[in-house]
């Protein structure tokens, strides 16, 4: 496609990355496809020469965040004379295409999530001043064959894709129309990918899907090529040697199959962390939600999970303020919150997506009622955080360490349950799984010493 090998890294790649872990996973492929056309990634757009927004579209707010960014870019890219190349990827590119480059003329092209593998194509194409400018069209599983299998992996946890699309169909959700149909990688891709990472030091990996447990890929074509299950994969990977940690996000609770709980009790590498959204505590709200499951089988699921590993911290996502949510609809949202003590939570005001069927239902409501309960429920989650991360005092950890931390002298690592751990180390641990003691907790992070005549146990 070009006429010769470019030099590499002599040209410069912003990508700023917005939403979910699906879309850094994303951003870390659009560099890989780059790196040989000589892109080098930098972290600021100032001077670069290709600009990647790759955004979200869940919620308006992120939205509107992408179209404010695109106009500060368009004031850099005039400063360059114009040479900057601006590119939106990501759910708002899927959902609004050409509308982008409506709004707002200085972008160059726009690519929805199916379409990065054809990026280096399209940048050669504006270059040239020709051709098609939108590539938004969905495309089965050519996205995951043409990406290339050999990653660069930075540091020693990584996300990989396995899963992507949703064929739930919550009322509110844009994920179905932006992402599309559920699409599981065949086992040998990520087993390929999976040995890869792990031969470059990576010990942690997070396999990622918008609906990660309802993974149905393809076997190994030696074995009959039937379809493997989340847990079957999670077990198989689990024997690659180095990887000694492995989660998967985001589930849905009616993809918790028995065999996925069981594979908790009996796969060490299998981390003791669960994120598992249940948006309600209301059986009225989940059912106009069209989630498939009332608030007593997730709470069934909580205490499975917990059985199954005692040690099991849990995780989930909360909407309030959807459509017809009464004052007790949203009591039963702090009971289940209470039952479950989440060690995290992410909560959101509903926000109304154009084109799901939330947005013309009745009984929208106001948004000082939707602040009011989401400042309610934040205050309970916050505070089961902060005696989650509190638990942890007086506890010695393995902690795998990710690289320096913010002060100097200081090292950064992960505990099993994700808790971002801070200690006094030197950077030769970077990629260790070591014990630390923890000495102390907040709201966001713990803080740690290494035991000493313990500092190298890996
Ligand atoms: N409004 C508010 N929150 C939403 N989410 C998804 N769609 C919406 C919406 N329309 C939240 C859900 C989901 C998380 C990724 O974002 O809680 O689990
Ligand atoms: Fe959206 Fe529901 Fe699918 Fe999650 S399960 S991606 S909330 S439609």
């Amino acid at each position: 496609m070009t006429e010769s090998a470019p030099k590499p890294g002599s040209k410069r790649v912003y990508i700023k990355t917005y939403g979910c872990q699906m879309n850094v996973y994303d951003s870390e492929r659009m560099q890989d496809v780059l790196r040989p056309l000589g892109y080098r990634a930098v972290d600021a757009p100032d001077d670069a020469d290709l600009v990647v927004l790759n955004t979200c579209h869940i919620r308006e707010k992120a939205t509107e965040k992408v179209y404010s960014e695109l106009g500060q870019m368009k004031k850099l890219k005039q400063r360059s004379g114009n040479r900057m190349t601006i590119a939106v990827a990501g759910c708002v590119a899927q959902a609004e295409g050409a509308e982008i480059m409506r709004r707002q003329p200085a972008v160059d092209l726009v690519l929805g999530p199916q379409a990065y593998h054809k990026l280096p194509e399209m940048i050669a194409r504006v270059h040239r001043q020709t051709g098609d400018r939108l590539e938004t069209d969905f495309e089965t599983l050519e996205k995951f064959d043409a990406l290339p299998k050999a990653r660069r992996a930075d540091g020693p946890m990584a996300f990989l894709s396995v899963q992507e699309g949703c064929d739930k169909f919550c009322t509110f959700c844009v994920v179905p129309y932006t992402r599309g149909a559920e699409l599981s990688r065949p086992v040998d891709d990520i087993v390929l990918e999976a040995r890869n990472l792990a031969a470059q030091g990576v010990r942690d990996i997070s396999l990622l899907g918008q609906n990660v447990n309802a993974y149905h890929g393809a076997g190994p074509a030696l074995e009959g090529g039937e379809d493997w299950s989340l847990a079957r994969l999670l077990r198989h990977l689990a024997r690659i040697g180095g990887l000694d940690r492995l989660r998967y996000t985001t589930s849905h609770p009616r993809d918790m199959d028995e065999d996925l709980i069981a594979a908790h009790g009996d796969v060490d590498a299998l981390m003791p962390f669960l994120h598992l959204p249940v948006q309600s505590g209301s059986d009225a709200i989940l059912k106009a939600m069209n989630r498939g499951h009332t608030s007593d089988h997730y709470l069934d699921i909580m205490r499975r999970m917990r059985e199954a590993r005692p040690d099991m911290a849990l995780a989930s996502d909360f909407i309030v303020g959807f459509p017809g949510e009464r004052d007790r609809d949203f009591e039963d949202t702090l009971a289940l919150v209470k039952e479950v003590n989440y060690a995290i939570a992410y909560s959101f005001k509903y926000s109304e997506r154009p084109g799901t069927p939330a947005a013309d239902m009745f009984g929208q409501i106001p948004e000082a009622v939707k602040t009011e309960r989401l400042h309610a429920l934040q205050a309970i989650l916050r505070e089961q955080q902060s005696a989650f991360n509190a638990s942890k005092i007086g506890q010695t950890l393995p902690v795998l360490v990710t690289g320096a931390g913010r002060q100097a002298g200081q090292m950064h690592g992960r505990s099993p349950w994700m808790q971002a751990v801070h200690f006094d180390g030197g950077p030769e641990l970077a990629g260790q799984i070591i014990d630390v003691r923890i000495v102390g907790a907040s709201l966001n992070s713990l803080t740690g010493q290494l035991p000493m005549a313990q500092e190298s146990a890996a």
